[in-house]
C-alpha cells in the first residue's frame, strides 16, 4: 500500500510516524519551571544527534486536543536546564505513570516515588533509579509547527553523565547485556533489551567490503542464502583466490560436504554464516 500523506488526518499519519519509527529510546526528561517546581516526564520522540559537542534531542508535541503546550516545554523555555534519565525496564511502570496530564507545578518524581538527586550542574534533579543520566544545558528550542501535534525539537548539551555502577563493564564502558532497557513501539506496546533479544554483527572497520553485487551471480541468485546471509558475505574484503580454494577443496571434511550437490552446499554454507565463519561459508560456495 502507498499513502498519500494529503489525504490523512494528523492521527492517521502520527500512526504510521510512531509505529514505524521504532523501537525509539525514551527520554525521561526532568525540567523546573521558574519558581523551581519539578517535572517528570516521559518523551520517546528523542535520540542522540551530535558526537562533539555531545547533543540529544527530544521533542514534546503541542496537545493533540487543544495544541496547549506541555509543561516540560514550558519548563525549559523558563529554566534552559533538563535532565534526561533513561529508562530500564526496573522503572518502565513507574515513567508511564508520569506521563499522565497532572497539572503544573505537580512534582511527577513524588507521583511515581522516584528518588529525585540533586545533579551537579544544574537545577533539575535526576532519577536515582535510571541506569544512566544526563545533565544538560538546552541549547535551542525549534518549533516546527503552531497547531495541535506540532513538535517543538529541544536541543540539548550533555555536560555531565551519572552511570549507575551496576551498568558499567569493568573497563568502565556501558555493558548492553546489564543496562535492561525498554524501548517504545506504536500504541501502548514496549520492548526489552534482554540478553537474548541482543545480537552481534561483525563489521570491517578497516577497509572496504565487495559488496553482495560484488559476489557471482550463482550466490548472489541463491534460492537458499537470505538478504542477511548476503548482506554478511559482501563485507568481505576479497574474494579467496584460486589457490585458496583448492587448498580449502582438499580438507577431508570439506571434500564429502562438496560431494553433497550445490543444495546442501549453501546449506552448509548458511550455518557457517551464522556462526561468524564468513571466510569457510564463501569458499564453501564458490563453486558453481
Ligand atoms: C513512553 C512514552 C513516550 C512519550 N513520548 C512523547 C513524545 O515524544 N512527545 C510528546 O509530546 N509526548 C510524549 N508522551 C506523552 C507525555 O509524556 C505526556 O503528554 C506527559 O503528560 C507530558 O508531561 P508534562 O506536561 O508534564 O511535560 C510519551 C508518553 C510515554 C508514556
Amino acid at each position: 500500500m502507498t499513502l498519500d500523506v494529503s489525504q490523512l488526518s494528523p492521527r492517521e499519519i502520527y500512526g504510521f510516524l510512531a509505529g514505524a519509527v521504532a523501537p525509539r529510546p525514551i527520554c525521561f526528561a526532568a525540567t523546573v519551571d521558574a519558581q523551581g517546581r519539578v517535572n517528570l516526564s516521559p518523551y520517546s520522540f528523542f535520540n542522540v544527534v551530535s558526537g562533539d559537542p555531545p547533543m540529544l534531542a527530544f521533542a514534546p508535541l503541542l496537545s493533540g486536543r487543544d495544541g496547549s503546550a506541555k509543561d516540560t516545554l514550558n519548563n525549559v523555555r523558563e529554566v534552559p536546564e533538563v535532565v534526561i534519565n533513561i529508562v530500564n525496564h526496573a522503572i518502565v511502570e513507574q515513567m508511564s505513570l508520569t506521563s499522565t496530564a497532572y497539572p503544573p507545578g505537580v512534582n511527577e518524581f513524588e507521583k511515581a516515588a522516584l528518588t529525585q538527586v540533586p545533579s551537579d550542574l544544574v537545577k533539575p534533579p535526576r532519577v536515582g533509579e535510571a541506569p544512566v543520566a544526563f545533565e544538560c544545558i538546552v541549547e535551542q528550542v525549534l518549533a516546527l509547527g503552531d497547531g495541535p501535534m506540532a513538535g517543538n525539537l529541544i536541543l540539548a548539551r550533555v555536560v555531565r553523565i551519572h552511570v549507575h555502577d551496576v551498568h558499567a563493564t569493568a573497563a568502565g564502558e556501558l555493558d548492553p547485556s546489564q543496562l535492561d532497557l525498554v524501548g517504545r513501539m506504536g500504541g501502548n506496546d514496549y520492548i526489552r533489551a534482554i540478553p537474548a533479544a541482543l545480537f552481534e554483527i561483525p563489521k570491517p572497520v578497516r577497509g572496504l567490503g565487495i559488496g553482495i553485487d560484488g559476489l557471482p551471480a550463482h550466490i548472489r541468485n541463491s534460492t537458499i542464502l537470505t538478504g542477511n546471509n548476503l548482506g554478511r558475505l559482501g563485507n568481505v574484503e576479497r574474494l579467496p583466490t584460486e589457490e585458496e580454494i583448492a587448498a580449502f577443496q582438499q580438507r577431508p571434511d570439506i571434500k564429502t560436504a562438496l560431494r553433497g550437490g550445490r543444495e546442501a552446499r549453501h546449506r552448509l554454507a548458511q550455518t557457517y554464516l551464522e556462526r561468524g565463519e564468513t571466510e569457510t561459508a564463501l569458499l564453501l560456495l564458490l563453486p558453481r
